[in-house]
């Protein structure tokens, strides 16, 4: 992110903000001296109606009600604050339960917005309050989910405000913000400065590590499209241990371009302990995070090597769906296998020697890059783009790369993305250059842990509402030239 400084110009006057939290805490402390501000609770119990000017029964979510409000008392700007979570110390279950809320009260709120606000010339803003050095998984989701409002409905003039706090400096600096008819897309505040997302470009290098191929490596979605391509590639660079994951049954047939012909998983792992290679297949839902623990001790039980390098592939997409179309089931259908497999491997994991743990996400969770209609796919991405956040804040391994589509195999063929790519300014890649970018060691050690990966046609991702360059030429990092 780059640092601004503080100074903006005068701002066109905001006058009636509408808090929508489910934080009562938060919601009195929110002010803004210049600003009427009306509150709306989201509450399961009895609330002193008193203190707030609407509330929100959780029970029925019922936002329509906020409309007389907001019609009534001219609100001209809506502040929606999502609630807190922090992942790593909580059970699945509450994950779970977790997920399933906000799921539902984001996407709803989001529905309401297109449904009965669209004319209303109302501006939106998803207020994320995380405390600093606390990298709070779901509200990255969700707050990805939000952005597609941006591309697909712009009247709202929708943007994401990060901040760490709620002193009276930070909510200043938030009331210019919102005033600022052209404020960014996402904005980060703290205290003293001001910091907004840009893409910088990178010359591709080959990696200066060379591969350590002694230990055994994990590989979620390993019989996928690319899954296959890495773990071939491993395979044939001499590494001969892996724990492969994913939903098929051994007798399912494989296809992929590298292969002879169809062959089935068993007899590709039986094929490969022929040349010396040893494949154990764990076949099950990563999502089904406690039968994952169970079966990955018992398999780590029989490992000959220690897990040195995990790599984590195993994700589902949908086909474009507009936000109107879209339903909660399928964005916690679409969140929950790359949320869960990241956290599940993240904690497995944690006592392992790992030299590498890499984290395969999408252009389409990039800021600037919110085309239409992969708002689930968007978000599921962005709870392992907030992962891999958090490891690189504890010091662990981790490499997060944002491909855009692979040409060849993969997801992208089979779902058709190529008409969101063309919309953004970006090409399929040819995946023959990745393993270019790996690069293993911890974060202190490569300046590699946050890649994109993209090949684009630069006047029409120029000319997208994007977040400029952070310097002159607009580029990305790394480009891979075809
Ligand atoms: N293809 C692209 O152009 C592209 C671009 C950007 C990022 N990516 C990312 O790269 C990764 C691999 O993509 P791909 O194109 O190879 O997709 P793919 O061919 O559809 O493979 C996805 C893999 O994930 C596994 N998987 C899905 N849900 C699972 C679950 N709940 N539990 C266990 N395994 C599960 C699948 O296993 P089963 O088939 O056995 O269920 C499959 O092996 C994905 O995370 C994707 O988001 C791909």
């Amino acid at each position: 992110m780059d640092v601004k400084s503080l100074d903006r110009h005068e701002p066109k006057t905001v006058e009636n903000i509408l808090i929508i939290s489910e934080d009562s805490g938060l919601l009195k402390q929110v002010n803004f001296g210049q600003a009427q501000v009306k509150r709306c609770l989201i509450a399961d119990a009895h609330v002193d109606s008193e203190t707030y000017d609407v509330v929100l029964k959780k029970k029925n979510l019922d936002y329509t009600s906020l409309l007389k409000t907001i019609t009534a008392d001219k609100i001209d700007c809506i502040l929606f604050m999502p609630s807190s979570q922090n992942i790593e110390s909580s059970s699945y279950e509450k994950i779970e339960e977790h997920l399933k809320w906000e799921v539902q009260k984001t996407h709803q709120w989001i529905r309401f917005l297109i449904d009965r606000l669209i004319e209303k010339e109302v501006r939106v803003v998803f207020l994320c309050c995380e405390q600093k050095n606390k990298i709070d998984i779901f509200q990255k989701i969700l707050s990805k989910y939000f952005s597609f409002l941006r591309a697909e409905c712009p009247e709202f003039r929708i943007s994401t405000i990060r901040i760490d706090r709620l002193n009276k400096k930070v909510l200043d600096q938030v009331y210019l913000e919102i005033n600022d008819e052209n404020t960014e897309p996402e904005v980060q505040i703290d205290t003293h400065k001001r910091l907004v997302p840009r893409l910088t470009s990178q010359p591709l290098e080959p990696s200066l590590v060379s591969l350590n191929t002694s230990g055994c490596m994990v590989i979620t979605g390993g019989f996928g499209g690319i899954g296959l391509t890495v773990l071939s590639w491993f395979i044939e660079k001499g590494c001969s241990e892996f724990i492969v994951m994913g939903r098929k049954l051994a007798a399912s047939t494989l296809k992929h371009s590298s292969l002879d012909g169809p062959t089935t998983i068993e007899s590709f792992i039986r094929r490969q302990k022929d040349n010396g290679t040893t494949i154990h297949y764990i076949q099950g839902d990563i999502q089904q995070s406690h039968q994952v623990e169970r079966t990955f001790e018992a398999v780590r039980k029989k490992l000959k090597k220690s897990i040195i390098r995990v790599f984590h592939l195993a994700g589902i997409t949908t086909e474009s769906i507009p936000l109107n179309k879209m339903s909660e089931d399928i964005l916690t259908r679409v969140v929950r296998p790359k949320l869960y497999g990241a956290h599940v491997l993240h904690k497995i994991t944690n006592k392992d020697p790992l030299g590498y743990f890499c984290l395969f996400s999408s252009i389409s969770s990039v800021e600037g890059m919110q085309g239409a209609g992969l708002s689930a796919y968007a978000a599921a991405n962005a709870s392992i783009d907030a992962l891999a956040e958090l490891r690189q804040q504890q010091n662990k391994p981790v490499q997060l790369i944002h491909w855009t589509d692979w040409s060849g195999e993969g997801m992208a063929i089979e779902y058709d993305h190529k008409a969101f790519f063309d919309a953004v300014g970006l090409y399929m890649v040819n995946p023959a250059p990745w393993p270019l970018l790996f690069r293993p060691g911890g974060p202190k050690k490569s300046r590699w842990w946050y890649t994109n990966v993209h090949e684009a046609f630069w006047q029409k991702a120029c000319s997208r509402p994007t977040p400029g360059p952070a310097d002159e030429s607009y580029s990305f990092s790394p480009r891979i030239h075809q």
